[in-house]
């Protein structure tokens, strides 16, 4: 049986940078009270004619170039993104494998929100389990500033733009394998974080109706309740299940939601500070891009070496959840 390996992770930021004190002149709002409700101090905003695509493709191409496979040897792309270029047709995942000239691959997006970089590894470690793939690229992008009313202070100081991307191969050895993937949902928790206007649910008045009616809309303190619950059961979850302690966990990475979020789930996991990956404070909430993109910052700091241990952990709209447990497998 085929196993399947996290080969490389690849991130993309775009240059510009949102304080808290530039959005503290936009919304009613002050570095002060983010800061301390939420840890962020700044976010990457994209530029107005870079899309989500071209972020996609900056973070894939370093992810591809790291993880030593050709790209003529990827056969499959899947992108997990909430701000795609198109919101129907083609698929971002399509976009950026063209654009990466990876020629007649598998390519399609899933929805997930802020869980969608676990629900592509799941996805990517089903396909190479089954035999049916054998080097995929998963890359978690978002444009999120196009989808945030940056006149409602309860969101607009969360997001940020970026991408994340990781090849996953297939590989016989056990030692190199993802361990296991949980991933969950609950539809009944679908009002607590949505962009309501648009889509069959809630059609467009007409068909020029501006692009602020898909603006993101969350009931930020009920989400971020059941945020920490979710959070924590996941990763007790699977740890219980795979029969693995949390002192063998070399780098917990969290979804980059909250500093507070992040705090409650460590400390209800008695997590020690060393172990916890925390981006936040730079990169904001940055949705399906936030764990790539966590798992980079690791990766070129130096902290995250071959054969370590990571837990990813994941929450968001839908509801969904889930986690996974991944050691870093380089070839190199
Ligand atoms: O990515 C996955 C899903 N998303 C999340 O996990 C996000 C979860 N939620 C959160 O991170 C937090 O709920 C927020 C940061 C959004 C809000 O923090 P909070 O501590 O839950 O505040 P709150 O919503 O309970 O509001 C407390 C007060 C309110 O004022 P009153 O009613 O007490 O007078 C808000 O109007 O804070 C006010 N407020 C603000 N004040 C200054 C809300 N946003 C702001 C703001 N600046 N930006």
């Amino acid at each position: 049986m085929a196993y399947a390996a996290l080969r490389s992770i690849g991130a993309y930021a775009p240059d510009k940078i949102l304080t808290n004190d530039e959005l503290a002149q936009m919304v009613d709002t002050s570095d002060e009270w983010i800061t301390k409700r939420t840890g962020i101090k700044e976010r990457h905003i994209a530029a107005q004619d870079e899309t989500t695509s071209d972020m996609g493709v900056e973070a894939a191409k370093k992810a591809i170039q790291r993880s030593g496979i050709k790209k003529e040897d990827i056969d499959m792309v899947v992108c997990a993104t909430i701000s795609p270029d198109y919101f129907c047709m083609p698929s971002t995942a399509t976009i950026i494998s063209n654009k990466l000239g990876l020629g007649n691959v598998t390519a399609f997006d899933i929805s997930a929100a802020c869980t969608g970089f676990v629900y592509i590894l799941s996805i990517a470690k089903a396909f190479i389990e089954s035999g049916m793939k054998k080097n995929i690229l998963i890359i978690g992008a978002e444009k999120l500033s196009a989808i945030t009313d940056y006149t409602d202070r309860g969101t607009c100081i969360l997001f940020g733009d970026g991408a994340g991307a990781a090849v996953i191969s297939a590989t016989d050895k056990k030692e190199e394998a993802i361990i296991d993937v949980h991933t969950g949902a609950d539809g009944a928790y679908a009002d607590l974080l949505m962009s309501p206007n648009g889509g069959t649910g809630s059609p467009h008045d007409s068909l020029d109706q501006e692009a602020s009616s898909c603006f993101m809309q969350m009931k930020g303190n009920e989400t971020f309740k059941v945020a920490v619950r979710t959070l924590t059961k996941d990763v007790v979850d699977i740890l219980q299940a795979n029969n693995i302690q949390s002192e063998a966990i070399n780098h917990f990475v969290p979804h980059q939601a909250n500093y507070r979020i992040i705090k409650a789930v460590g400390d209800a996991l008695n997590m020690k500070e060393s172990q916890v990956v925390i981006t936040v404070e730079k990169f904001g909430n940055t949705s399906g891009a936030s764990i790539p993109m966590a798992i980079n910052e690791i990766y070129e700091n130096g902290t995250l070496k071959k054969g370590e241990l990571l837990l990813l952990d994941a929450f968001g709209g839908g509801l969904t959840w889930g986690s996974a447990l991944v050691p870093f497998s380089p070839l190199e």
